[in-house]
């Protein structure tokens, strides 16, 4: 044993080197190894819990990416807000149990794609699309499952486009392909989402049939002014004059001092 100049020897436990047994003095091994297990197991979780949360920065930039580029190609934002979240642990626990499955970790990278999440939310609808395409066709984006809820809405009127996508996340020792889910939606039907996932959280609603009543009738409202809105748009964009040599030279020389979203 080498004397350690903070605790003289004396003070030492000098019957045995095993710092182990200096921590838990008392501790049966067995009990030892399964807190050990116990300690090994929440780490690995909490490691897990911060590759999704990479894999939501990795995406997100992506998308941050598009929208500066539109900005400074165009002159115009076609995201408006982005959201993400990190499913807790009660809901991928829940999860979990409503597939029969127990909690592990193998089991949570496996069998579920909605761990790290994000919602990209533009004005137009023509925008979801673009912004679907271009992330699709990244070379380092591989897409497991795309559901569009836009030309085929829920029966409750919910429409959104939903992509499952890997993307690799690059770590100090290895790198690791994670799933995150991605809702891309409009301004409007985001509005609508969120009312109608409040429903979803009451337990007893009276005249809960005349409000699903009433939110298919929003839904329809909504989807009938995102396609006028963007007709509209269109319009705008195919009235403007043909510009001459000039103004093209000035135009692309006022793009220089647009600012690039940070
Ligand atoms: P989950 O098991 O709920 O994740 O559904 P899923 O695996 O069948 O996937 P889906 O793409 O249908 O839905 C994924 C997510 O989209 C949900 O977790 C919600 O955030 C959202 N979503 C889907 N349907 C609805 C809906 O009817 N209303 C609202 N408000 N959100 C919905
Ligand atoms: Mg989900």
């Amino acid at each position: 044993m080498t004397a350690n100049p903070f605790f003289p020897l004396d003070e030492m436990n000098t019957e045995s080197d095993d710092t182990t047994m200096m921590v838990f003095p008392q501790v049966d091994q067995s009990i030892y190894e399964r807190r050990r297990q116990m300690v090994d197991t929440v780490v690995d979780y909490k490691e897990m819990r911060m590759r999704y949360s990479c894999a939501i920065k990795e995406v997100r930039t992506k998308f941050d990416v598009l929208n500066s580029e539109f900005n400074v190609r165009y002159q115009r934002n076609p995201i408006t807000s982005i959201n993400s979240r990190l499913k807790s642990s009660t809901s991928i626990m829940r999860k979990l149990d409503s597939k029969e499955l127990s909690f592990t970790l193998e089991n949570v990278e496996k069998y579920l794609f909605d761990v790290a999440g994000i919602r990209v939310v533009c004005s137009y609808v023509d925008d979801i699309y673009m912004l679907a395409k271009a992330l699709a066709k990244q070379d380092d984006i591989t897409v497991l499952k795309e559901k569009d809820y836009i030309r085929n809405p829920k029966p409750n009127g919910y429409r959104s486009y939903h992509m499952i996508v890997s993307v690799p996340v690059f770590f100090s020792d290895r790198t690791k392909n994670m799933a995150v889910e991605v809702q891309i939606r409009t301004i409007a039907m985001d509005f609508w989402a969120s009312l109608e996932h409040q429903l979803k959280y009451k337990q007893e609603v009276p005249n809960q049939q005349e409000i699903v009543r009433q939110l298919s009738e929003c839904a329809e409202q909504i989807a009938s002014v995102d396609k006028q809105m963007w007709q509209v748009r269109q319009q705008i964009e195919m009235s403007e004059d043909i510009p001459t040599k000039e103004e093209i030279l000035l135009e692309k020389l006022s793009r220089i001092d647009i600012a690039i979203n940070e």
